[in-house]
């Protein structure tokens, strides 16, 4: 196996990050069925990334490919205001345009996030303060356990240390042994229990979310 190295995002990595988000989003697989429309679902979840914080986009590369990305960034205020009044309206628009308005797993999708905003799934205003910065690591699934997880960990602290950003958050799946496992190695610690309403298998299931939080500096 080629050795693995960690860079800064650049634009030619574009479609290759999108790719893998759409095939890690969920606990390292795909987050919905291939048949639902993955543009809007990849724009959600890259688009704050690609265009207001690109610097804070890092690949890991393997010979020519990319396999693996951690998207962050040190003020996830900044990131809140930009999905509100940027994503979020483009992509209501792209859906109407494109007419997902009439499919089931669209209200499915914006039921569940409703019912995780009513039982408090997003509070975590106050410890923003100390964790003010954010970040999600994926990895390709025949690249893991290959350390590309660590060290684009490790960089991006180093990263947001150099600019004295005081803490770091990141949100697992309770369910998600393997991330968890990841984040408790890398010297994060629970500070959160969140409530999650979810679309599994067509389903909308209650799980939880939690918030792994770590100091810098
Ligand atoms: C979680 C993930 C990013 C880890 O990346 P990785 O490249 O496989 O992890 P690394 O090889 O860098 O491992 C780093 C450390 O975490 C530990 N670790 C990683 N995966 C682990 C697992 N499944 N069980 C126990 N420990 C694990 C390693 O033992 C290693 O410890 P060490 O460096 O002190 O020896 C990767 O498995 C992944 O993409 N998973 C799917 C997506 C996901 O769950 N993302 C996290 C939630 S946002």
């Amino acid at each position: 196996m080629n050795e693995i190295v960690v860079r800064p995002y650049e634009a030619k990595d574009r479609d290759a990050v999108r790719r893998l988000t759409w095939d890690t989003a969920d606990q390292g697989r795909p987050l919905l069925p291939a048949a639902y429309d993955r543009e809007i679902i990849v724009d959600i979840l890259t688009r704050y990334y690609m265009e207001r914080a690109p610097h804070s986009l890092l690949v890991a590369e393997s010979g020519a490919e990319v396999v693996g990305y951690l998207s962050g960034c040190p003020d996830t205020r900044d990131y809140e205001y930009f999905m509100r009044f940027r994503v979020i309206p483009g992509v209501l628009m792209r859906g109407i345009w494109k007419g997902l308005l009439w499919q089931r797993t669209t209200w499915k999708i914006f039921w569940a996030a409703v019912g995780t905003w009513r039982c408090g799934g997003f509070k975590i205003k106050e410890l923003l303060k100390t964790y003010p910065a954010h970040l999600h690591v994926n990895v390709r699934e025949a690249f893991r356990g290959e350390k590309a997880g660590r060290r684009l960990v490790e960089e991006f602290l180093a990263r947001l240390n150099a600019v004295g950003v005081g803490g770091v958050h990141a949100m697992v799946r309770e369910d998600n042994a393997k991330g968890r496992a990841f984040f408790e190695q890398m010297g994060f610690e629970i500070k959160a229990r969140l409530p999650l309403r979810w679309v599994e298998g067509g389903k909308t299931v209650e799980r939880c979310r939690l918030m792994y939080g770590k100091r810098l500096g």
